[in-house]
């Protein structure tokens, strides 16, 4: 661990006119939290309270609309008008009260209101009622495949729609302005080589609009108001701008301006052709779930180097897939960047940098960059931001725990994500609890989720298993292993509460000779597989029973060599919840590794290394080494049943309920448990 003296994270830092007290940013989060009209509600200033108080340098509120067509989530900030300075107050207040400096980023949306639509849309229109969709040329339309073409005009009255938010910002008291020029907003699809073609007036000069933003903000805010765009320093598209081309054409023109810092993002949403064949332009905004950690780092580095060759010098932020303290430190080592920003690392633990600065770093909730919006739905949709393992995010009023006059005893029967939850924040409450297992470990599904060896970053999903343990061991919980609770044991023990937090088993279908594979070994359920790990299944062909929840083992195998086939009776390929947004990635690795996902095949009998399948009406002999079944799940709970009439209050959390995500199962728990 490093000492508060040479820790690069807590050294401040000062740009031309603003000081960081460490390099820990929040990163602009979009929260869809605002009133039906932009304005600041009770939840936005839990959400960023919450940021606040863990002790980063700067919080830096998300995207904020500047003029209504241009939203991209219904309940999105607006700085439309002058009244909406009021609200705004509140969100600098908590900031500031808690010694962090206030950003705000200002945001159009250019194409992008055009994705999220579950209907068709109207050539031009954006899914929120009112908002457009449209950028300088419409050729690569985001969502609405048939986008507009911004008119002259209308990029005049933007750049002034920006600056007067911009004032307004000022005035709130706002120490800093971040402006949205990444991703596919229309500044930047205004910067970019691809959809920036064929305009005949001065927006055919790509970095206009960006500049005018910029100097027509300095007019309204005076020349030292600090300013901190965010821009795609990189499209990443075959065709696109390159660093190379960005620090020749638009970084001195950035530093022209004099701007207090540069914010630097690498991907764009616009439908082009990835340069990077591995990994597409849009996973690198987001860091989807298989990009490499720090995937940023090297172009930062690169963008350093080219920028001082230039003599320009020019604080800059990183961002993207930084989920521990090593990967912080890296993003702010020599010849990278100045600050890091967070954002999914931020929900999931908004406490981190305060950990860091006490020298408690070790408990971190590390970000399983799973589930942001599994539990509430996508961004750009009607989903919130939010945090599968922090389920208090944005509700830290309500969530704030108080210590009970009543202690109650509480009886917690498995020891999984729910179960955990539950008992820690019990614990933390003041209940006297004792959390059954009926293994011999605690950590539930999530402990053995990733067990693959070819599929990247999957050791993170037991970072909140291996988190729930360590606080379960500093608060001493008593923990009962190998223990599975009966209702004699409960009656027995005569707990006020019962929760049951037993999870779910796999859903076997009812195909002759699947039990006594089973039992023989040649048949394995993927839990046994990932239990034991892959590398356990036996030499030779291998066929993996169900799509929906076998395909990463299925593409693990595939990608270690192994020979492999993935069948599943349902007609279409339907990933598993969990899967989430990498499920695109899925099928393009598996497309790669050669791996298919065959649908509509009927498992007819189970042999002793064979099995018998009908596909496209024709019966087929398979002869493997081993059947992988990946069946789905059902809810494991008979301890419910054997306590009802028993007067004992009994609470089912997680996949005992139904089974679901693992966030769901947090969720509910942390729920539950403050209403004892
Ligand atoms: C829920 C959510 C909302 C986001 N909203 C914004 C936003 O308003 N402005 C922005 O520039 N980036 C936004 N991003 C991108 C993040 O700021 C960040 O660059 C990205 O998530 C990668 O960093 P991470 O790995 O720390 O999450 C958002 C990301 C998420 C997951
Ligand atoms: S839940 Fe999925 S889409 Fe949402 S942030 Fe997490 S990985 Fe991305």
């Amino acid at each position: 661990m490093q000492t508060s003296q040479t820790d690069p994270l807590l050294e401040p830092f000062s740009t031309a006119r603003l000081t960081f007290k460490n390099r820990m940013v929040h990163a602009p989060t979009t929260m869809n939290m605002s009133d039906d009209r932009g304005y600041v509600t009770r939840q936005t200033v839990g959400a960023y309270e919450a940021l606040a108080a863990g002790g980063f340098g700067a919080v830096c509120v998300g995207a904020t609309c500047v003029r209504w067509d241009g939203l991209i989530n219904e309940r999105m900030l607006g700085f439309y008008d002058d009244t909406y300075i009021i609200s705004q107050r509140e969100l600098v207040e908590v900031i500031h009260n808690n010694d962090a400096l206030a950003g705000i980023q200002l945001f159009y949306g250019g194409l992008i209101p055009g994705v999220g639509a579950t209907f068709p849309l109207e050539p031009g229109k954006g899914w929120i009622p009112g908002t457009v969709s449209w950028g300088p040329s419409g050729k690569y339309p985001i969502g609405n495949q048939q986008p507009g073409v911004v008119p002259t005009e209308t990029y005049r009255e933007l750049v002034e729609a920006y600056a007067q938010a911009a004032r307004r910002a000022k005035e709130a008291g706002y120490d800093y302005v971040s402006f949205h020029f990444c991703h596919g907003s229309l500044p930047h699809v205004t910067l970019s080589l691809l959809e920036n073609q064929g305009r005949n007036d001065e927006y055919s000069d790509r970095f206009l609009f960006c500049e005018q933003i910029l100097q027509r903000t300095q007019e309204l805010c005076g020349k030292d108001f600090p300013l901190i765009p965010r821009l795609v320093c990189d499209e990443n598209f075959v065709g696109g701008y390159d660093l190379d081309y960005f620090i020749e054409h638009y970084a001195p023109r950035l530093h022209a301006l004099g701007i207090d810092a540069l914010d630097c993002t690498f991907g764009s949403m616009l439908p082009a052709q990835s340069r990077d064949p591995e990994v597409s332009s849009g996973e690198v905004i987001g860091g989807g779930f298989y990009v490499p950690n720090l995937v940023a780092l090297p172009y930062i580095k690169r963008m350093r180097e080219g920028l001082a060759a230039r003599g320009i010098a020019m604080p800059l932020m990183g961002s993207c897939n930084i989920n521990t303290p090593e990967q912080m430190r890296a993003m702010v080592g020599d010849g990278a960047a100045d600050f890091f920003a967070s954002c999914r690392q931020s929900l999931d633990d908004p406490d981190f940098p305060r950990k860091i600065t006490e020298g408690r770093e070790e408990e971190i909730r590390k970000s399983t960059r799973t589930g942001a919006s599994l539990l509430a739905g996508n961004i750009f949709g009607k989903g919130v931001a939010g945090s599968a393992q922090n389920a208090a995010f944005s509700r830290d009023r309500e969530y704030r725990l108080v210590p009970t006059l009543q202690p109650k005893k509480v009886l917690i029967a498995g020891g999984g994500s729910g179960g955990m939850e539950y008992a820690i924040t019990a614990r933390q409450i003041g209940h006297d609890v004792t959390l059954y297992e009926k293994g011999g470990e605690l950590g539930g599904v999530m402990a053995w989720a990733g067990n693959y060896r070819t599929l990247p970053n999957m050791e993170q999903i037991a970072y909140q298993p291996d988190w729930h343990k360590l606080m379960i061991a500093k608060l001493g919980v008593d923990v009962r292993l190998n223990t599975e609770v009966t209702a004699d044991l409960v009656l027995a023990e005569k707990p006020d509460i019962v929760v049951v937090a037993t999870g779910a088993v796999p859903a076997l279908p009812d195909v002759a000779g699947l039990d006594a594979a089973l039992a023989s070994g040649f048949a394995r359920t993927i839990d046994r597989v990932l239990r034991e790990g892959p590398e356990t299944l036996p030499e030779g062909p291998i066929v993996v029973w169900g799509s929906g929840e076998g395909i990463e083992l299925a593409l693990d195998l595939a990608r270690a060599g192994r020979q492999v086939r993935l069948l599943d009776a349902a007609e279409r390929f339907v990933p598993a919840a969990y899967i989430g947004s990498r499920s695109k990635a899925v099928l393009n690795w598996a497309g790669k590794a050669g791996l298919e996902t065959e649908q509509g095949v009927r498992l007819e009998d189970v042999g002793n290394g064979s099995l018998r399948i009908v596909k496209d009406g024709k019966a087929e002999a398979l002869a493997c080494a081993a059947l992988v079944v990946a069946p789905g799940r059902t809810a494991h709970d008979p301890l419910s049943q054997a306590l009802r009439g028993s007067g004992i209050t009994v609470q089912r959390v997680g996949d005992a309920r139904t089974p679901r995500s693992y966030g769901n199962a947090i969720h509910e728990a942390a729920y539950l448990v403050r209403h004892i």
